[in-house]
């Protein structure tokens, strides 16, 4: 089954890239396959340093800012205690993985972790369709280049009632936020036939 969730990795540079993933959690929650494609920063950072932090949490505006690369401050991260690397002090709960395997024979990478640590922080908010809609929305609009301009308006607007009806002052925050991405984003697609995005998933 995959989970979405937020992966901490390491930049050559030694600075700290946050990023939405959804892995496919294997053996009771002890190896996860993470799935990044092969132009992601994220794939660059887990081939180099072989190391990650994989977070479940419910602060939908962090994961659609780092979707969409919109995270000018970082969150409030501290180092892990197992693994070089970073840990989101908000998160409701954290892995610590150490890569086992590398496929790259694919422009989606298969990359097999083993969880080294683990903790739980806090407690999970709970079922939100708000925040559901704004993972889904976040996903949208890293596809933008991938995906009919036309059908992602009309799951864009679907969505958007779903954040007035369930949402709170964050997931509307958000969702707004996503919003402005993809019509940006699907403009440039329709003027230039090509995406303003980082990448896809
Ligand atoms: C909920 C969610 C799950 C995602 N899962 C993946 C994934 O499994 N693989 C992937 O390549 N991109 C995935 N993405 C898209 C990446 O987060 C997005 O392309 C990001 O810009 C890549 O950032 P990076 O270059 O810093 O790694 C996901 C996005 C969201 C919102």
């Amino acid at each position: 089954m995959i989970v979405e969730g937020i992966i901490t990795t390491t930049n050559q540079d030694g600075s700290v890239n946050v990023t939405p993933l959804g892995p496919r959690v294997e053996q009771g929650w002890q190896q996860f396959i993470l799935r990044p494609f092969q132009t992601s920063r994220t794939f660059a950072n887990l081939v180099r340093t072989r190391q990650a932090v994989f977070h479940i949490t419910d602060d939908v505006e962090l994961l659609a800012a780092a979707a969409i690369d919109r995270l000018h401050h970082l969150p409030p991260l501290y180092p892990a205690r197992s693994i070089e690397g970073h840990v989101l002090a908000d998160a409701c709960r954290w892995y610590a993985l150490s890569v086992r395997s590398i496929d790259d024979s694919q422009p989606r990478a298969e990359i097999v972790a083993d969880v080294v640590d683990h903790a739980t922080q806090r407690d999970f908010f709970g079922f939100n369709r708000a925040k559901h809609a704004v993972v889904e929305a976040a996903i949208l609009a890293t596809r933008t280049a991938i995906l009919p301009a036309n059908d992602i308006v009309a799951q864009m607007s679907h969505l958007a009632v779903i954040i007035d009806k369930t949402g709170g002052e964050a997931e509307h925050r958000a969702f707004q936020l996503l919003r402005e991405y993809v019509h940006e984003a699907l403009a440039t697609v329709v003027a230039h036939g090509v995406s303003a995005q980082r990448s896809t998933e």
